[in-house]
């Protein structure tokens, strides 16, 4: 397993999430943080139905009431808590959830084998 830092905890806030794109062995991962309710919630930034990210622009994951996660491309709504597609054409489907380490006031991700080279924010 291993663990990468991503950014401060007081970073994330509510209304902006934001994206990160890391260099694994295994190729790019994307995935992003979104605060919701005071917890800080981290997917893998690919839409259930075509397999691709969930933005046109970077750190724009969210519909336009900021009611839920939403893919960009053909407007699917997610839930905050557990990814879960409540419409869209991936409706009843999930986001992948990550898990996320807490260290003080740092936010680290948790993974279970791939090897970090570099980190950038998206
Ligand atoms: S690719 Fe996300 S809803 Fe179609």
């Amino acid at each position: 397993m291993s663990h990468h830092f991503l950014c401060k905890q007081q970073q994330i806030i509510e209304g902006n999430p934001r994206g990160f794109s890391l260099e694994l062995e295994s190729g790019k991962f994307e995935l992003f943080l979104v605060k919701h309710d005071g917890a800080i919630y981290a997917y893998k930034n690919q839409c259930p139905h075509l397999g691709i990210p969930l933005n046109w622009q970077p750190d724009e994951f969210l519909s336009i009431e900021q009611s839920h996660i939403q893919c960009s491309t053909h407007g699917a709504l997610f839930n905050f808590d557990n990814g879960y597609c409540i419409s869209g054409p991936c409706a009843n489907e999930s986001l992948t959830s990550l898990t996320l380490d807490h260290r003080d006031d740092e936010l680290w991700l948790h993974l279970e084998s791939p090897i970090l080279v570099s980190k950038e924010v998206a």
